[in-house]
């Protein structure tokens, strides 16, 4: 079949110039254009005869999708860095590639690891809502005092390429930086003397801790009532990874006992839904999953899940393809 015969499906509106590349090159492109994360059932009733799908992080794909699109589906080109959306071993035993967008949201995200970081330690938030409140009365000694940065330890869990970019933003508050990982990571011991420790220590002697692990069976609930008890009561606690890395009540405990003077969290065990207490506490800011949200940074994951799926409709080796042995088969 030719290129321009292939049919593709995009879940959700994305920027347009994502949305280009596919118009220019494809006839049959249909986008779910309702504001709204597609039910399964909807899901699955769009991907029938799909020959290529790009869906967000919110699509889980797995067999029974795979098995309903059918067996001509090429490519899956994830608008996400993260993809414990989709199971790969699934998509390689039907050989179909699977894609990311990595390395173009790694700074965004980062900065908004530092934005949560600020916003808790200085309690930007709820200081926000105080002054709109007209609560202002005089300046006040004892009023929102929050936590220093500069000069403090700052612990880093999974120093991969978002991780690392948070540890050398840290170099302008002269932070020693601590990092646990599977790897040593170089290039952090060397630009900002990094070092690597074991989990536990990092828990314990941080001031601040990121966490920026993917989601595996290994990291789900990595954070649970005990690593918050082993953290400082005056740490701030960031997580811009995936949720379930955290046992979200756990979390809650921590916050309102003050085993953690407070979180800076964009993102939920059970993804729309959140802890509902967790709503109530001061001590938390939260973001509604939206560390990659900036115009550019959305603009270029959405070009790059394009043209990766693109390359995988031409039969050509895509730039970001996480299951290369599709393509031995
Ligand atoms: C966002 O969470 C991503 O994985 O891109």
């Amino acid at each position: 079949m030719s290129l321009q015969q292939c049919k593709v499906y995009v879940t959700r509106v994305i920027p347009q110039p994502g949305l280009d590349i596919l118009n220019q090159q494809l006839e049959h492109v249909k986008v779910n254009t309702q504001d709204h994360i597609l039910s399964r059932d909807e899901l699955l009733a769009n991907v029938k005869g799909l020959d290529g799908l790009l869906p967000l992080l919110t699509e889980r794909i797995d067999a029974e999708l795979l098995d309903t699109a059918g067996s001509q589906l090429k490519i899956v080109a994830n608008h996400a860095v993260g993809f414990d959306n989709i199971d790969i071993p699934a998509a390689t035993e039907r050989g179909v590639m699977v894609t990311n967008t990595p390395g173009v949201l790694t700074d965004a995200t980062s900065d908004h690891a530092w934005a949560l970081l600020f916003s808790t330690a200085r309690r930007v938030v709820e200081s926000d809502k105080f002054t709109r409140d007209l609560k202002y009365k005089g300046w006040g000694p004892m009023m929102y005092l929050g936590g220093d940065i500069t000069g403090r330890t700052l612990g880093i869990v999974g120093a991969g390429r978002i991780g690392a970019s948070v540890a050398l933003k840290s170099s302008g508050f002269r932070m020693k930086v601590l990092y646990c990982d599977e790897f040593e990571n170089q290039e952090l011991e060397k630009e900002i003397g990094a070092q690597k420790v074991d989990f536990d220590r990092l828990l314990q002697e941080s001031d601040f801790i990121s966490v920026h692990v993917p989601l595996l069976e290994g990291t789900h609930h990595l954070f649970d009532d005990n690593a918050f008890k082993m953290m400082k009561k005056s740490a701030y606690f960031i997580n811009t990874s995936r949720g379930p890395v955290v046992d979200e009540a756990a979390l809650v405990r921590a916050l309102q006992s003050g085993e953690i003077a407070g979180a800076g969290i964009d993102v939920y065990e059970e993804e729309p839904k959140i802890h509902p207490e967790l709503l109530t506490l001061d001590n938390a800011v939260l973001t509604p999953h939206t560390a990659s949200a900036t115009i550019e940074t959305r603009t270029k994951m959405a070009t790059m899940a394009a043209g990766n799926l693109i390359a995988g409709l031409k039969g050509e080796r895509p730039q970001n393809l996480l299951n290369p042995e599709v393509l031995d088969q």
